[in-house]
Formats: structure tokens, sequence, C-alpha cells
């Protein structure tokens, strides 16, 4: 190994890493201010003619399923609603950043994108199924819980093959090993990134604690630890992250999904939501 990471050398390398883009925090905050008007909102989200182009497309898509087409973003905002308006929003953001290459993990191009959409859309069901409220919010954080790896993606060619031997000589979960090997893991990072970018605490919390649940207050981290386990399960898997995966015992219960019938019941429910989903969503 050349020269030793430090979490120092890879906060710097965070602090290079594209900021949010003004437009998107911009939106974001607009939406989340009650003071705002829709012209408010719909003025913030213009500021990008390609944030435009993928709200009206998404909105447009058979996954929301509306009959007739909406052709502005004042149409969109009316019609979609606040909440599903922000998660188009982050949706956008979420392909830019994870529909990239991970080297160091050797992922292909799409695999973590794939992964990411397929945990959100269970995270939003397992809300919907539970009455969480928000539903949406659970879905970003779904969408969004493996940012860590497109940092650490960078700096893990070197250490990649001795993650991967370590796994399979221990049979230890990954982020252990990935712990063990550079001082802290994926989880950690995304934590770091989605503070740097001002995200809201539940995100926060979601990405930073999705592989210790047991750690966080919020629900969400417990949402995204079953959503990425069950993802994992159904086949929407990155790499070798989905070996030795713990699903938290505890949040499986707390969702109802302990016994196995339940888990299996689910899991065939959610499979037709994810087949009408990634027809839009592929890369
Ligand atoms: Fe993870
Ligand atoms: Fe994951």
């Amino acid at each position: 190994m050349s020269e030793k990471l430090t979490l120092d050398r890879i906060i710097d390398r965070i602090e290079k890493f594209p900021a949010l883009p003004y437009v998107i925090s911009l939106s974001l905050k607009k939406i989340d201010d009650p003071r705002s008007s829709i012209s408010d909102i719909t003025r913030a989200i213009s500021g990008d003619e390609g944030l435009v182009a993928n709200v009206l497309k998404l909105a447009n898509s058979a996954y929301y399923g509306f009959p007739r087409r909406i052709v502005s973003v004042t149409e969109a905002v009316v019609i979609l609603g606040l909440n599903t308006l922000k998660s188009l929003i982050y949706t956008t953001l979420a392909k830019d950043v994870l529909g990239k290459e991970v080297k160091g993990y050797s992922l292909d191009r799409g695999e973590l994108w794939r992964h990411s959409i397929a945990c959100g859309i269970i995270c939003r069901e397992i809300a919907r199924k539970s009455r969480l409220g928000d539903i949406e919010a659970y879905f970003v954080a779904g969408l969004l819980h493996d940012i860590g790896k497109i940092v650490l993606g960078e700096y893990l060619e070197e250490q990649y093959e001795e993650i991967v031997k370590r796994v399979s000589e221990s049979l230890q979960p990954f982020n252990i090993i990935e712990s063990e090997v550079l001082g802290f893991d994926h989880a950690e990072m995304g934590g770091l990134l989605a503070k740097r970018w001002n995200l809201p605490e539940f995100l926060i919390e979601a990405i930073r604690y999705h592989h210790s649940p047991e750690k966080s207050k919020l629900l969400s981290p417990s949402v995204v630890n079953v959503g990425d386990g069950i993802a994992l399960m159904m086949g929407y898997g990155v790499g070798i992250d989905g070996l030795m995966y713990q699903i938290s015992e505890e949040a499986l219960a707390r969702f109802g999904l302990a016994k196995e019938e339940a888990l299996e019941e689910f899991i065939s429910y959610v499979d037709r939501s994810l087949t009408a989903a990634y027809q839009f969503f592929e890369l």
C-alpha cells in the first residue's frame, strides 16, 4: 500500500467533491419553506433547464401514472404535490452522482444506480406498509444510502483486493472489513458528504447508520437497513457489499417482516412495483 489512507485525506477529497448544485439546493429550500408560493418554487426549479426536463420526464413517466401529460413545472408542482416533487429533485441529483462507474468497487456503470433505485422503492413500500408518514422521504433515504461509495471508490482500487480477501476469509460483513482496512466505512463517508451538502438530519442519519441502525434514534436508518437487505435478497445487489449483509432483526420486527411468510409476501408485492419502476429509472 503506497500511502496510508486517513480520514483527513478523504475529508480533503470531499472538500473537492462537487457541492450540491445551487439550483437543487435552492429548489429544496424553497419547497421546505412554508412561506414559499408555487411561483417561488417554480422559479427556483426553472433555474436549470436540465432539472426542468428531468422533473417533467419523471412526472410523465408511467411510474407516477398520471392520465394526461404534464407540460409545465407549475403543473407538475400542483399535480404531483410537494413531497413527490422533492423526491423527483433528489432523484435527478442521485442519478447524476450514482450513475457513474465506481472503480474501487469494480462496479459497472449503472450497478450502484440500480441497487439504489431498488432500495429506494423498497424503503418507500416499507414506509407505506408501516404508515410512517412522508413515504417519499424514505424513498430518498434509500436512494442515497450508498453515496459514500462514490467517494471511497476513488481510493479503494488499491485496497479492494485486500478487503475482498478478508471478507471471504473472515465471513465478516463488508462494512466491518472496510473499517478494519480503511479506518472507516462507506456509511460514515456518505454521512460526511450528506452533511457537507446540508441535507436534512433524517437523510444524514439514514446514510450514516444504514449498517448500524441501532445507533440512531431516528427510524430512517432502520428502514434503509431493511430495504437494503431486501434489495440484496432480491438480486439487486452491488459487488461484494451483499456478502454477509446483516439485516437488523429488531428493524425487521418493527416493520412486521420478521416472520418468513410476511417477508416473502412483502417481497412478491414489492417485485411488481420494481418491475414497473425499472422501465423508467433504467440508465
Ligand atoms: Fe451500504
Ligand atoms: Fe446498499
